[in-house]
């Protein structure tokens, strides 16, 4: 089988490395040899040991000998274009990018299904850990209520080393784009946009409708304290940066992605560095968790390379990845969903906070300010909650939802 990649980055590279190395491996596993015939990329790599890069697009669309095309460049133009064109001219499109998928998988893959070809993306989601086929595979036959997780290894990172290590965050940034774990522009890890287009992903997965990133509230790792490190650490908690979506009170899907307290005893409190974890609950499956490097190059490429594989035992069978077109209705505001919350406050611990636990601490730092944990309630009963505190003197100093109690 003849390949192409497009995008000779980090993954891109990745692809390039596995298939050479592992070759004989594959060829046992999808019963002939996987030959790189192209590589795109508007780059040099005059020391690469490639010699098929090409810098035309039309060299791999116009090759009737390529059949499978892995696309690792990240970005919705002109990846989207490209990615189209294949899939029309009669090639398998395998792909990494999550913007891609999350912004308009659902027209890929229908694309995809009408023509008897493949479009695979199980590297998209979760970087090495097989997360994408379970879900349009194992966990199909019962209904998901909650997919949430730890879906960006550069945050995790991140929060990590200035947990444990105390170090600054831009150092734990410059470590994680050193180690090929941030994207392009790192603002998309540590602002939670990778995360929002990974857990659109896995809600459409989950729940059978496409969701709008646009529309899932999406909040990063930017405002997160040492304070507020110290009062999980105290209370028991650990901090992750969030992905949940949910079948929501009013009947569509909620998602949204945000920074939580995650309590010690939940297994995602002890994910650390790069690694991602996932867990699915279902109404008949009860809690399923998917843990793995959820970034790098070579756990990342692996997850493509498997998708190449499939492809190949797959040539003229379509295997169905299906969920619905948007539709407005289908996508929850959330406005009747409950969190329990962490919310810190300077001045003195007041009375009459029924329901809430009061945290404060002896040491001198924390003297003139307390710490509640309130019971589960909406965004905007929170907004009230907050606003008769501060009636009382308090001021809201910061704060934080708690999942997977
Ligand atoms: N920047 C992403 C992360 C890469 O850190 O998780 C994998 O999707």
């Amino acid at each position: 089988m003849k390949i192409a990649i497009m995008g000779f980055g980090v993954v891109g590279s990745g692809v390039g490395e596995v298939v050479t190395k592992n070759q004989d491996i594959l060829v046992k596993k999808c019963g002939e040899p996987i030959e790189i015939a192209h590589i795109l990329d508007l780059r040099d790599f005059p020391d690469s040991e490639f010699r098929c890069f090409t810098k035309d697009f039309n060299d791999i669309l116009n090759d009737p000998e390529v059949g499978i095309v892995v696309e690792t460049m990240g970005g919705v133009n002109p990846a989207y274009e490209f990615s189209k064109k294949l899939l029309l001219a009669g090639k398998s499109v395998i792909t990494s990018n999550k913007e891609l998928v999350a912004a308009h998988g659902t027209e890929l893959l229908q694309i995809a299904r009408e023509r008897n070809l493949n479009y695979l993306f199980e590297a998209s989601v979760g970087g090495g850990i097989p997360i994408i086929r379970p879900m349009f595979s194992c966990l199909t036959a019962g209904e998901a209520t909650d997919v949430f997780g730890i879906l960006n290894g550069t945050t995790n990172y991140i929060l990590t080393q200035m947990f444990q290590k105390g170090e600054t965050f831009d150092n734990a940034l410059r470590a994680a784009q050193k180690k090929g774990y941030a994207e392009a522009d790192p603002t998309a890890d540590v602002e939670g946009h990778d995360t929002c287009r990974k857990i659109a992903i896995l809600s459409a997965l989950a729940f059978g409708d496409s969701v709008l990133t646009e529309r899932i509230p999406t909040e990063g790792i930017t405002k997160i304290t040492a304070e507020d490190v110290a009062y999980a650490e105290k209370l028991g908690y650990s901090i992750k940066l969030i992905g949940h979506a949910t079948k929501a009170e009013d009947g569509g899907v909620f998602a949204a992605v945000f920074p939580a307290f995650v309590p010690k005893s939940n297994p995602l409190a002890g994910i650390n560095d790069v690694f991602n974890g996932i867990i699915v609950k279902g109404e008949d499956l009860g809690d399923v968790m998917f843990y793995g490097r959820g970034a790098g190059k070579l756990p990342t490429a692996n997850a493509v390379v498997a998708d190449v594989v499939d492809a190949i035992k797959h040539k003229g069978v379509n295997i169905i990845i299906k969920w619905n077109e948007y539709k407005p209705e289908n996508q929850s505001e959330g406005k009747l969903q409950k969190y329990p919350y962490y919310v810190r406050f300077s001045g003195k611990a007041v009375s009459g906070l029924e329901g809430c636990q009061i945290v404060t601490f002896d040491e001198e730092e924390y003297k003139n300010e307390f710490a509640v944990i309130t019971k589960p309630m909406t965004e905007t009963a929170l907004g009230e909650f907050v606003a008769g505190v501060e009636g009382m003197g308090g001021k809201a100093l910061g704060k934080l939802r708690l999942i997977g109690e």
